[in-house]
């Protein structure tokens, strides 16, 4: 029987994706109106499907349906609804509206499941402008400090006000925290956002382990000054610095590793910016993700000498914050077949492929076992307007987590 509405799961996909700052699709950034204007939509349909809606203290979107055994762990169906500035279609809703689908496809067939499905959009789970990503998930796994909610945006406001305009309650926050034990699984589909899927002519892929991230916050500070008058050999400037130590960033993220490596500035603001004035400071976002830890505090022990090695020599100052790590996870083996299983009833097109992108995933797997079930992305392109997922293979992505949850949940006692 074809439970999953294939022309449902399309229109709602198209339907949020519309939501977008008009003049820069498709753009939903988290703690704006946009995103509390998606989030509205979202909730609206997860009522009329029938689902209890609760916004919880960290924000997060949770349409809940009520298992026939309640007191059972929850299965959680999760990603997120806000995007990069000038992002895709799909990275992220894909998730959450495949969930939604499936709870609805339960629902109007009368499927009775043991477990309570919570499908959740999870606050910001892209950086956001308070520098912090996965920020609703970190609220449920406990790794959402006091010191996060302090981190202010470029107009001084902070986090937690920002969690507050979301609809969160940030002096709760802990309300949220999740207990061991409390989810029986966590599943989440996603666009690949990249191009092996492709390469390999795959429609599904399971997800065997995901990169852990570590961010920095770089400020140097050198002397600002008459861009005219300053000799070259006078200068303290803190633009040609912070570039030396991009270009360090590249060259050791370039050695060899156990495992494949990748660094990025993918932020970088100079001040005062004027094409007169010698920079007087920069701020820049460093970025280190691999499926090996040891590989990530290599590449950052590097990095952070040669930072200050730098501004020794070029005679700047260098602040360094950590501003947050995230683990890299390994799918256990019991999961990685349920999800084998439950995608090759639907196609023989299935790969195993680990993830280079962070997902919300990797904090739940703080609390629950995960899964992940990828989608072919058009081009393997991701993060940008361009950004496509085939109708089709949404769908059989839908299916292939129906598939896993009907036969969790049949399984687990
Ligand atoms: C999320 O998209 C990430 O990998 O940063
Ligand atoms: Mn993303
Ligand atoms: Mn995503």
């Amino acid at each position: 029987m074809d439970l999953i509405n294939e022309t449902r799961l399309w229109s709602t996909i198209n339907d949020l994706a519309a939501i977008t700052i008009e003049d820069q699709p498709w753009t939903r950034r988290s703690f704006t109106a946009k995103y509390n204007e998606g989030r509205e939509w979202l909730m609206k349909q997860m009522r009329e499907s029938g689902l209890e809606v609760e916004v919880d203290e960290g924000s997060n979107v949770i349409g809940r349906l009520i298992g026939t055994e309640p007191n059972l762990p929850s299965i959680v169906i999760g990603s997120h609804t806000d995007t990069v500035p000038n992002g895709g279609r799909f990275d992220g809703i894909a998730g959450v509206l495949a969930g939604l689908e499936i709870v609805r496809a339960l629902k109007e067939n009368n499927i009775p499941v043991k477990h309570t499905i919570e499908v959740v959009d999870f606050t910001a789970e892209e950086p956001s402008e308070y520098g912090l990503s996965t920020v609703g998930s970190r609220a449920w796994s406990g790794n959402l400090t006091e010191e996060m909610l302090s981190y202010t945006n470029s107009e001084g406001q902070s986090l937690g006000d920002a969690i507050s305009y979301a609809g969160g309650k940030p002096n709760d926050i802990k309300n949220c925290e999740k207990d061991k034990g409390s989810i029986a699984l966590y599943l989440e589909l996603h666009i690949e956002q990249g191009p092996v899927l492709l390469r390999k002519n795959a429609n599904l892929g399971v997800v065997t382990g995901i990169v852990g991230i570590q961010r920095y916050k770089i400020s140097v500070d050198g002397l600002p000054n008459h861009s005219g008058t300053t000799p070259m050999d006078m200068r303290n400037d803190a633009l040609t610095a912070a570039s030396e130590m991009t270009l360090a960033l590249e060259s050791v993220a370039n050695g060899k590793f156990d495992q494949p490596v990748v660094g990025t500035v993918g932020v970088f603001n100079n001040f005062p910016n004027a094409s007169n004035v010698v920079p007087g400071r920069v701020e820049f976002i460093v970025e280190i993700r691999s499926i090996s830890e040891e590989a990530i505090d290599a590449v950052a022990d590097e990095f952070l000498s040669k930072v200050y090695v730098i501004a020794s020599k070029r005679d700047v100052k260098v602040e360094t914050e950590n501003v947050s790590r995230s683990g890299a996870i390994v799918i256990s083996d019991k999961i990685k077949q349920l999800l084998i299983e439950s995608c090759s009833s639907i196609t023989d097109k299935v790969i195993q492929l680990p993830s280079g992108a962070g997902h919300d995933a990797n904090q739940m797997s703080l609390l629950a076992p995960v899964g992940m079930v990828f989608i072919p992305c058009k081009d393997g392109r991701s993060h940008c307007p361009e950004e496509w997922a085939e109708k089709e293979d949404l769908y059989l992505g839908a299916k292939a987590l129906l598939n896993a949850v009907l036969a969790f949940s049949k399984q687990e006692q």
